[in-house]
């Protein structure tokens, strides 16, 4: 076979992105998913737009590392926000790995038989927190809960509240939406109900002490009075 050499491969490297995209009859990388392929074992922040070769560039960066023996199918991680990218990811990944594993001869390197882990975010979260929850006390029976389950749980809450409630005039269900917004927010930023309170009345005494502004409409009545 006779494999094209890129000037942007190091020199350990024996397969560049372009011998990996002939070698499997694919259409070869653009010049900036080449790069990204190729790039050091580093982490990389790509920011590509809608059907622009994501999914490709990604599923072309793990066959790349695999094939030169820089990581093995079973140390990849590939994480996504949507069920239906990591599927797309998933099954691309697979059918690469298959196709490179007819083509590439490595003799200590088992390509096709410890598949890489390909899941979602809040999927990999859940396994995660299922398998070693216990470490931090979490019981093993432990799941995250559902999103209709969530809903249900805020529901009760906001129901069960008893406190001063008369400033809140939204519906039942925007509360309730309000509550699942601002619990996630929460969870986001590792913070919780009190260090929230906290900032909020710190905000609240910062405004307070702001003087009255001016409006827009009596700005104009001063420059214009009648
Ligand atoms: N270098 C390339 N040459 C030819 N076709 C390509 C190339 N890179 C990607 N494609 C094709 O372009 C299409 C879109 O690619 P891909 O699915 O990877 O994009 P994406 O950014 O992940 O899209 P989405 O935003 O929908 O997830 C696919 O059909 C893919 O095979
Ligand atoms: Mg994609």
């Amino acid at each position: 076979m006779s494999l094209e050499t890129s000037t942007t491969v190091p020199p350990t490297v024996t397969w560049s992105a372009l011998d990996i995209a002939k070698a499997l009859g694919s259409p070869p990388p653009t010049p900036e998913q080449q790069a990204i392929i190729e790039g050091p074992l580093e982490s990389t922040l790509v920011v590509a737009g809608a059907g622009s070769g994501k999914t490709e560039t990604m599923a072309s960066r793990v066959l790349w590392l695999v094939a030169n023996g820089l990581v093995r199918p079973d140390q990849i991680l590939g994480l996504t926000f949507t069920r239906k990218a990591a599927l797309e990811l998933a099954t691309r990944l697979t059918s690469k790995l298959r196709a490179l594993d007819g083509v590439i001869d490595h003799e200590d390197l088992d390509i096709v038989g410890v598949a890489p882990v390909v899941s979602t975010y809040h999927a990999y979260a859940g396994r995660l927190v299922s398998e070693h929850g216990l470490r931090k006390g979490i019981e093993p029976g432990s799941r995250l809960l559902s999103e209709a389950a969530s809903w249900q749980l805020a529901h009760e809450v906001v129901h069960s509240y008893t406190g001063e409630m008369s400033q809140v005039t939204g519906a039942d269900s925007t509360i309730v939406e309000a509550v699942l917004r601002l619990s996630g927010e929460m969870a986001e930023h590792l913070q919780d109900a009190e260090s929230i309170m906290e900032w909020l009345s710190s905000a609240a005494d910062q405004l307070a002490a702001v003087p009255p502004g001016k409006t827009d409409k009596s700005l104009g009545q001063k420059r214009a009075p009648r």
